[in-house]
């Protein structure tokens, strides 16, 4: 397209017919399922782990990615952990946050809910103040900059103890930090929802939204639990309540949100493929179902990449493209005018996605 950009006319008859092909439109959605430290693209890795003087065991940039081959979700979360140790300065959590931001508005995010994991860093030495900030200075601007409206999820680590989260929540309430919500995330299986009752209510009563992971990996019962013991608004992942159906119908009665991540089941191996991915028969049950990133730089892609492989695989109606994109904003925690704002966005333009 050279020739173009530089004014050029070009002979039709020279055009490639592939480059006659209108762009499909990328629909306005709303990040609801994101790690900011699963935003972490490995040249970025490379470049934080030489600024901070940090030696990575790993020759290069193919040895690293030779290692994102995931056998489920333990296997990743050692990995993931293991690289935020380039991250020592506000300016890197900065870095970090405004790399995701720009890639998120090519995407079409309009709206981003951006979880982080706090006591990932406090447990290498990284104080609060260090990583909130830094991330936080970044989310300040980003509507002006990148079109994004955001918000801060302070996500607790579900393998540690409730002990541990009560402690970090008061300190992020004691340095009034900006977040709107709390989440729940990390290795499933054996961690419960139960676990965090005292939290929840302390969250709650705090004026914060509430999310959890829950039937990611772990059952249906997970689910269940997150809904009664610990009052969520939101679950996050949510795919094996299509184990058990009379949850499905509670959740499709109560419209609950579900922030589905295709291409992260894939790679944790949640499922064995796409083609195998419950979110045509979620959306088919009339589930309140929404397409996430959750850890793009781990997982093989940003929200757009999620909807043009699901595209390429289940070839999703525009109808289906459009509900899927409504739906992440009705079930965001922005304000009922950005909502609105972002449904007219929706609604304005042809329905195409990538
Ligand atoms: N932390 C980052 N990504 C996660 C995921 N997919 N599940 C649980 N914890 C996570
Ligand atoms: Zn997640």
């Amino acid at each position: 397209m050279d020739n173009f950009a530089a004014g050029t006319a070009v002979p039709e008859t020279e055009l490639d017919a592939a480059e006659l092909e209108v762009p499909a439109r990328i629909l306005p959605v709303a990040e609801l399922h994101l790690h900011i430290e699963g935003t972490l693209q490995p040249e970025l890795i490379f470049a934080l782990a030489e600024r901070n003087g940090i030696a990575l065991p790993y020759a290069g940039l193919d040895e690293l990615r030779e290692r994102y081959e995931f056998t489920d979700l333990q296997s990743f979360l050692d990995l993931y952990y293991a690289n935020m140790a380039v991250l020592q300065t506000e300016q890197d959590f900065a870095d970090m946050t405004r790399a995701y931001l720009e890639r998120a508005a090519a995407a079409g995010v309009r709206h981003a809910e951006i979880m982080m994991d706090p006591q990932a860093h406090l447990s290498r030495g990284i104080p609060l103040e260090t990583c909130v900030n830094g991330v936080a200075s970044v989310l300040a601007t980003s509507q002006e900059e990148f079109g994004i409206s955001t918000l801060l999820i302070a996500a607790f680590l579900r393998d540690l103890s409730e002990e541990s989260a009560l402690e970090v929540l008061d300190g992020l309430l004691a340095m009034n930090a900006p977040i709107a919500a709390i989440g729940l995330d990390s290795a499933e299986v054996g961690n419960p929802p139960s676990k965090f009752e005292r939290l929840y209510a302390k969250a709650r009563e705090a004026g914060l939204r509430l999310t959890a992971h829950a039937g990611e990996e772990g059952p249906a019962s997970y689910i269940i639990e997150a809904l009664d013991i610990l009052g969520v608004e939101r679950i996050d992942h949510g795919i094996r309540c299509m184990d058990d159906p009379d949850l499905v119908e509670r959740l499709v009665d109560a419209r609950t949100p579900l922030t589905v991540c295709p291409l992260s089941n894939v790679r944790l191996r949640a499922v064995d493929t796409l083609a195998d991915h419950p979110l045509p028969a979620m959306l088919a049950a009339g589930l309140n179902v929404s397409v996430n990133s959750d850890d793009p730089a781990y997982f093989g892609g940003y929200v757009d990449d999620n909807f043009a492989q699901l595209d390429a695989v289940f070839e999703l109606s525009d109808f289906d493209k459009a509900r899927l994109a409504a739906n992440s904003i009705h079930s965001s925690f922005a304000s009922e005018e950005r909502k609105a704002e972002l449904l007219d966005e929706l609604n304005g333009g042809e329905v195409a996605h990538p």
